[in-house]
């Protein structure tokens, strides 16, 4: 949503979604524009086209929603009805009292043809659940298609939320990188490719602003958390309004923080596109490439970690404020893993980028090694790490991050499962970050990140910790929560982080679309399917809440948006996909094989048995 400008009058406004762009449509051109506040100048993106659609904000849905439910349901009564010869209460009992010589009939034979069998009534359960089912995801559709936003006449993206009942809008009505993806993969899948490739062509131009937070300037490569489309009066013509697209890389954000996941999702969705639409034109450009390039340069480049995984600051993900998740978190790692993987699918072989593919191919084999090896936990590993010596000053030591065994939350001890396991949450020496984080660990599984054993025991975990993980809304974002001092400590006393709530513990429906990859990935659909139901008997009556609170997720969550694009976007993703399970390909990565092989070749060298300064040096390239 943008805010109107002086001479809206002049503002064609599109009330139809999803309108074709215009044919005179061009990207906005990339001019110098001085803004007003500040010294800095900085560059926007215009178009000179004055065109902008509105969206309308969805008003009573539920209301609508709750007749449509109503109506749906009375029909099916009636149908129902008809087949049984019971419609009403007062009819049932007639029935019963009428029929009273043929219902002994029935307990002897077990059966009549005027009674609904078990058999029966199931399957028009399911037919009830099924048609509100189907109401619920075209209710998500028509919110979908109400949240897209325009530039210049054309479908570029889908605000955060849309949410008519919150009384501040924060950042909320921005398009954010993160939260286009599930929005981007809904529309891919149902083969609406415009809007897709107009988001990414636009975040591409805002790849190269010039940023600046405090006279200092982030590296290059790094793509924006989230843009708004802005309406402002034309240059030398105040009669006159253009729009213009306005980046935000952290420098407004909540605790200033680099969106270290943008450019990551931005690969994934890009190799999504190119797979699901047949289109290789957009990543054979010049720019897309140099764009893929831009961002690998600036997570490859060379810093003084000794650790394959990315080093970042706290919030640098989906998790945007501080939550004790800096160093190096899973969430990030596993993005960074699938962009790796995408990114080496998609880049051109040209002389200028062979050092670029040979970086790129060390690291993922160096990356997989390391989460596989140090982040796995289950009840074998738990144990090892119980028994660990300390101060192990060698090449070999088994402990090689001189964890304390003291270190295992009391929690995890009763918490893990027989079978099953995870990878934990975060790395660093002498400290082993034991929390479980969802979206982590569920792409892990869907870029190959893990081995198959390992993804099938995640998946285990998930099943055998239901109650904990899933309970009444799919699902936690991170178990346990930090709770006491902990919390105090850890989020800085964070209201809004406060236990089993938004970051922390708190129930994310969103989350819904990645569960619902991996599972399909390890061909255990079921679990997902169970999750989807879960969320689908309380998602559209509650609006579609960004997150729900609560060790159960029961209530929605105390600051939670309603019509929240990404929870409206994750549950038709995941409709989508459990109906069609062929199309997640266009989200995974299989393992290779020259991957595995230097993968295994690194294993012979065990890390566990043998580890000198020889063995330490070799370099695997693929
Ligand atoms: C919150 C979430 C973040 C999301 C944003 C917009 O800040 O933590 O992940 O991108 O809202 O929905």
């Amino acid at each position: 949503m943008v805010a109107m400008g002086s001479s809206e009058a002049i503002l064609q406004v599109f009330r139809a979604p999803f309108i074709k762009p215009d044919s005179t449509y061009s990207l906005g051109s990339f001019i110098k524009y001085k803004k007003k506040s500040g010294s800095n100048v900085v560059r926007l993106f215009k178009c000179s086209s004055i065109y902008h659609q509105f969206p309308a904000s969805p008003t009573t849905r539920i209301d609508n929603l709750k007749d449509k439910r109503f109506e749906s349901s009375s029909c099916k009564c009636q149908n129902t009805g008809s087949v049984s010869g019971f419609t009403t209460e007062n009819e049932n009992s007639t029935w019963f009292v009428d029929n009273a010589k043929e219902f002994n009939t029935i307990q002897e034979t077990g059966r009549s043809p005027n009674l609904l069998g078990s058999e029966d009534v199931q399957n028009i359960e399911k037919e009830n659940e099924s048609s509100l089912s189907d109401v619920i995801e075209q209710e998500a559709w028509d919110l979908l298609r109400e949240s897209i936003v325009h530039y210049c006449g054309s479908p570029i993206g889908t605000i955060a939320a849309n949410d008519p009942t919150s009384s501040s809008v924060l950042n909320y009505d921005q398009v954010f990188i993160r939260d286009f993806i599930p929005s981007g993969i809904a529309f891919l899948l149902n083969e609406e490719y415009d809007i897709v490739r107009n988001f990414i062509l636009h975040t591409l131009q805002l790849q190269s602003w010039e940023k600046t937070m405090d006279c200092h300037s982030p590296g290059q490569g790094l793509m924006p958390a989230s843009f708004k489309v802005r309406t402002v009066p034309l240059e030398g013509d105040d009669t006159a309004t253009e729009e213009i697209l306005d980046p935000d890389f952290g420098e407004a954000a909540i605790g200033r923080v680099a969106p270290v996941d943008s450019g990551l999702w931005w690969i994934i969705l890009l190799r999504a596109y190119g797979k699901s639409s047949g289109d290789t034109s957009l990543v054979e450009r010049i720019d897309v490439q140099t764009g893929i390039k831009m961002i690998l340069k600036l997570c490859l480049a060379d810093g003084f970690d000794m650790f394959p995984t990315l080093l970042v600051a706290d919030g640098p993900c989906m998790i945007d404020r501080r939550m004790g998740i800096h160093g190096h978190p899973l969430e990030i790692q596993a993005l960074f893993y699938s962009a790796l993987m995408c990114a080496r699918e998609m880049l051109a072989p040209e002389d200028g980028s062979a050092d670029l593919i040979r970086a790129l191919n060390n690291r993922l084999v160096a990356l997989s090694f390391h989460i596989r090896e140090y982040y796995w936990v289950d009840l074998k590993k738990l144990n090892e790490i119980y028994r660990y010596k300390t101060e192990e000053y060698s090449y070999d030591a088994v402990n090689k991050f001189n964890i304390y065994p003291d270190q295992i939350p009391p929690w995890l001890v009763e918490w893990m499962p027989n079978k099953g396991g995870y990878l934990i949450g975060n790395l660093q020496p002498a400290h082993m970050d034991f929390r479980f984080f969802s979206l982590g660990n569920f792409w892990s599984v869907v870029s190959s990140l893990v081995t198959v054993d390992q993804s099938n025991a995640i998946l285990d975990l998930i099943d055998a910790k239901w109650a904990d993980l899933v309970a009444d809304m799919p699902f936690k974002i991170c178990y346990p929560a930090l709770e006491g001092q902990e919390w105090q400590i850890i989020t800085g006393c964070d209201p809004k982080n406060t236990p089993w709530s938004y970051h922390n513990g708190g129930s994310w429906p969103t989350l819904l679309w990645q569960l619902t990859v991996a599972c399909i990935k390890m061909d255990r659909p079921e679990i997902a399917a169970r999750a989807v139901k879960i969320a689908e008997g309380r998602l559209a009556q509650d609006k579609w809440p960004e997150y729900y609170d609560t060790k159960r997720g029961r209530f929605i969550g105390k600051q939670s948006r309603l019509f929240q694009t990404w929870t409206i976007a994750g549950y038709l993703v995941s409709k989508l996909l459990l109906a069609n399970p062929n199309k997640a390909k266009i989200l995974m990565t299989d393992e290779d094989s020259d991957l595995v092989n230097a993968f295994s070749c690194m294993i012979t060298s065990n890390p566990r048995k043998k580890r000198g300064p020889k063995n330490s040096q070799k370099t695997y390239i693929v």
